[in-house]
């Protein structure tokens, strides 16, 4: 039997979002219900509301969750009613031409549920990286669900389903930062923050923090960054130089996602440096760089899904790493909201006011 619960949706292109009844159906093979214990408020969702996602509104928001499986359709054995989960966007299909040849973490044909959720009126539900979890409960495939340690907090483990682990992942696996590497961050919200402590999990002897709020300057300092550079008052690109003996940093993550901050991204890194774009550029956006400077600076231009993340193996371990207190999960918990201040919170991410906003159920 299908049941209604509470969701947050994003009915039209920069309309305030509403807080309305969902039908969730019954799980169907391979997929299940989870009850949703905390979500956190990420830029992407933002995005979906603007409409730099796509146009495939009424859509359900909330994608960085962890919850407590339900019920499990047909054929499911990994997870079961009970298991502490953190939902997963990219659940691997292990068929495809990436996954075939071992490298899951691009799996080309991530699965999603197959059955939708809807509206009372029966209008289907657009989940918002297939997950849709700013809800009582929400219907996933069950590969989405990644158990991890119950000891965890909720609102501290959920943010692994999304931008954290995007953030860390765009340093320690796209990056592939190492040991002595210099990185500089541009864009220190939830995303690049993390991206500054997986480079002080990964052993880089200096972090520097771009940004335009010194608020997040600060946040960034208590996550690992060595140095920080506010970006309304000094040239990023000048600045990391000069951080860098003139050179530019190894690594230099763009966790904003915009023209003008990639193109401080490639200026900004030493000759053969890696650039890891993981901000989120829309459709409209465009990028002009001489070619001679492309080929001439060497390197690597890479973007990072997900933070090229394996959600069976990132999760559990950076959980542990959280519980072991080794890496500070609740520093990125400005605060914990209701379902319905959904919308509010997206105004204090704008403003600036917070690393992440964390719907708690
Ligand atoms: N690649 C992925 O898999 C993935 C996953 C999650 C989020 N994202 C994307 O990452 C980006 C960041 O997400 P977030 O949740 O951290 O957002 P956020 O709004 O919390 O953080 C963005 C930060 O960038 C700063 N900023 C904006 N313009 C800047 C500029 N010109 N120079 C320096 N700093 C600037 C802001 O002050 C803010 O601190 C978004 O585009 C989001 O969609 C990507
Ligand atoms: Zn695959
Ligand atoms: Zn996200």
């Amino acid at each position: 039997m299908s049941q209604q619960v509470r969701g947050v949706i994003s009915r039209a292109k920069g309309a305030p979002v509403e807080l309305t009844t969902i039908v969730i159906p019954d799980p169907g093979p391979g997929e299940a219900v989870v009850d949703i214990q905390a979500c956190g408020v990420c830029h992407t969702d933002l995005h979906y509301r603007e409409g730099g996602i796509n146009d495939e509104y009424p859509f359900l928001l909330g994608h960085e969750a962890a919850g407590v499986v339900e019920s499990v359709g047909e054929g499911v054995t990994h997870v079961r009613p009970g298991d502490y989960v953190v939902l997963n966007w990219r659940a691997v299909c292990g068929e495809c031409r990436a996954c075939k040849r071992g490298r899951l973490q691009y799996c080309f044909d991530t699965h999603n549920a197959e059955q939708k959720m809807t509206l009372e009126d029966g209008t289907e539900l657009e989940p918002a990286l297939g997950i849709g979890a700013f809800a009582d409960k929400t219907l996933v495939a069950a590969g989405q669900c990644t158990k991890v340690d119950p000891s965890a907090s909720p609102a501290a483990a959920g943010l692994l389903g999304c931008g954290i682990m995007a953030g860390i992942g765009a340093a320690i696996n796209t990056g592939e930062v190492g040991r002595g590497d210099s990185v500089a961050v541009i864009g220190c919200g939830g995303v690049g923050s993390a991206a500054v402590a997986g480079s002080r999990l990964a052993g880089a002897d200096r972090i520097i923090a771009v940004d335009l709020e010194d608020r997040k300057l600060d946040w960034a300092r208590g996550f690992g960054a060595t140095h920080t550079v506010n970006a309304r008052e000094n040239d990023p690109v000048e600045a990391i130089r000069e951080l860098t003996g003139g050179f530019g940093a190894d690594v230099v993550i763009d966790a904003v996602g915009v023209p003008q901050t990639y193109e401080q991204a490639f200026y900004a890194r030493d000759l053969a440096g890696t650039v890891v774009l993981v901000g989120v550029p829309t459709p409209d956006m465009r990028i002009e760089l001489p070619l001679l400077d492309v080929f001439g600076r060497g390197g690597a231009l890479k973007s990072s899904w997900y933070g090229d993340c394996l959600p069976s193996r990132d999760f559990p371990m950076l959980v542990d790493l959280y519980t072991q207190g080794r890496l500070d999960l609740d520093g990125f918990v400005t605060e914990e909201i209701g379902l319905g201040d959904v919308e509010d919170a997206f105004a204090r991410m704008e403003r600036g006011d917070v690393l992440r906003s964390v719907v708690r159920l």
